[in-house]
C-alpha cells in the first residue's frame, strides 16, 4: 500500500503532509501545508526518529508497518517534544508496546508530562552512542532550537543529521522528500519564514547549534519540516548563519497602519524615497491586512525598515503595535530603522514608535516624519526624504544578498 521511500543506506521516510490546518499552532497560516517528517532506520535493531502530529497518527503507523515488514520497532529516538513530532508517541506504544523512548532527562520528563509515563526508557547524555548494527548514532544536545529539550542525531555511518526543527521549512512535499528530487527553491522563504516565526526568538542557542554541528561531515540533513537537504546543504547552513547573526540583505520593508488612508499616503510617499537610491527589493505592507508571518519573514531577509502609524486612542494602531511587540520578544537586531506617523488632534503613535526604537539595537535614520491631519506637501518631501535615507544606509550596510 505504502511504497516505502529512502533518504539512503535503509534510512526511510515515513513522514506527512498537512494540507488540512490552516494556522500553524493556530497563529501561522499555511498557504502551502506543513510535513512532520519521521525516519525509519531499518537495522540489526530498527530505530525511528520522530513522530508525527497525532491528527495523522493512523496513516503514519500504516507507513510504519509497510516499511518494518513483520519485524518490530526496538527504539524511539525524541530529537524533539513539540507536539507536531511526539504526538503520536502514545499511539506507537500501544502498537510496539516493548518499544525504547531514547531522550535526555528533559525529554523524558516531558514524555511523562504529555503521555501521562514514559514506558521504557534509554536517557543519553551529550555525545553519547547508540549502535544499532550498521548504524551507529551520536547525539548532541542543541537546547533552545526551539525547545529546551531539543536535540539532533548524527548518523555516522550514513553521514545523516536528523536535525529536528533545525532547517525545516513550511510546505509539503508534493511527491519526492529529498532536495535533489525537486525544485528546492521554493522551500528557501518558506525555511526563513519557518527560522522567523518559530525559531526567531533563539538566535543565540541556533549559533551555538551551528558551531557544534559545524565538525560533523553531513551528507543528508534530514529536518522534521521540508526537504531533505543533500544538494543544498552548504546553503542552508549559509541562510541559517545569516538569521541566527542578524546578517540581511539589501532591501527596505515598510510596514504602516491605516484608518482612513493617510498614513497610508505617507508610507506611499516613503517607498518611492527608497526606490529613488536604487535598491530594488522594497515591500509595503498594511500591517491590518498584510500576513504577519510574511512580513516577519521580509524583516528577517532585508536590512532596512521603516514602521508608520497613525495615533489610535491615544496609542499605536493595533497592527503595528502587535509587530513591535513580536520584534521586541525576538530581540531583531542589526536593522536600519525610520519611522513616521500621524495624528488628528494629539500625538502619540511617533513617541511610542521612538520609545520601541531606542531600545533595540537599531541604527536610526535622523529623519522622522509626524504629520498632523492630512499629508502636506512639506511632510510628503519629507517621507521621501525618510526613504532616502534609509535606502542609502541599506546600500552601505547590508551584507548578504
Ligand atoms: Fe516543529 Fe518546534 O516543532
Amino acid at each position: 500500500m505504502f511504497k516505502p521511500q529512502i533518504v539512503t543506506d535503509n534510512i526511510f521516510y515515513v513522514g506527512v503532509n498537512d494540507r488540512q490546518k490552516h494556522k500553524f499552532e493556530n497563529l501561522i497560516s499555511l498557504t502551502r501545508g506543513v510535513s512532520y517528517n519521521s525516519y525509519l532506520i531499518i537495522d540489526e535493531k530498527t530505530a525511528l526518529v520522530d513522530t508525527v502530529d497525532i491528527s495523522f497518527g493512523m496513516s503514519f503507523i500504516q507507513k510504519i508497518l509497510d516499511v518494518l515488514n513483520g519485524r518490530t520497532l526496538d527504539y524511539l529516538i525524541i530529537n524533539h517534544m513539540e507536539p507536531d513530532h511526539s504526538g503520536s508517541i502514545g499511539l506507537l506504544q500501544k502498537y510496539f508496546p516493548e518499544i525504547i523512548i531514547v531522550g535526555n532527562a528533559k525529554t523524558l520528563s516531558m514524555v511523562e508530562g504529555f503521555h501521562g509515563a514514559v514506558g521504557n526508557s534509554l536517557e543519553i547524555k551529550e555525545s553519547d552512542i547508540l549502535n544499532l548494527g550498521k548504524h551507529v548514532l551520536q547525539f548532541f544536545m542543541i537546547p533552545m532550537v526551539h525547545w529546551p529539550e531539543t536535540m539532533v542525531t548524527f548518523d555516522k555511518t550514513s553521514r545523516v543529521l536528523f536535525s529536528g526543527d533545525a532547517f525545516g521549512s513550511f510546505g509539503t512535499l508534493d511527491g519526492a522528500i529529498i532536495d535533489s528530487q525537486m525544485n528546492a527553491h521554493r522551500f528557501r522563504n518558506e525555511m526563513i519564514r519557518y527560522y522567523a516565526n518559530i525559531v526567531g526568538k533563539y538566535g543565540s542557542p541556533v549559533q551555538k547549534a551551528l558551531d557544534k554541528i559545524a565538525p560533523l561531515p553531513i551528507d543528508f540533513i534530514c529536518s522534521t519540516h521540508g526537504p531533505v537537504w543533500t544538494e543544498n546543504i552548504a546553503q542552508v547552513l549559509e541562510i541559517y548563519g545569516d538569521l541566527a547573526n542578524f546578517r540581511a540583505a539589501e532591501g527596505v520593508v515598510i510596514v504602516y497602519g491605516t484608518m482612513h488612508g493617510n498614513t497610508e499616503q505617507m508610507a506611499e510617499a516613503v517607498a518611492r524615497g527608497v526606490a529613488e537610491t536604487g535598491v530594488k527589493h522594497v515591500l509595503v505592507y498594511n500591517a491590518a491586512l498584510a500576513d504577519s508571518s510574511i512580513i516577519l519573514r521580509d524583516i528577517y531577509k532585508y536590512k532596512g525598515l521603516i514602521v508608520g502609524s497613525p495615533t489610535y486612542n491615544n496609542e499605536l494602531n493595533p497592527a503595528v503595535e502587535s509587530l513591535l511587540r513580536k520584534l521586541e520578544v525576538r530581540n531583531v537586531r542589526n536593522r536600519i530603522f525610520g519611522y513616521f506617523g500621524s495624528y488628528s488632534w494629539v500625538s502619540a503613535a511617533v513617541k511610542q514608535i521612538k520609545h520601541f526604537a531606542e531600545k533595540m539595537d537599531f541604527t536610526l535614520a535622523e529623519t522622522v516624519v509626524e504629520q498632523k491631519q492630512a499629508l502636506t506637501l512639506e511632510s510628503y518631501e519629507k517621507c521621501i526624504q525618510l526613504g532616502k535615507e534609509v535606502g542609502e544606509m541599506v546600500k552601505k550596510s547590508a551584507v548578504c544578498k
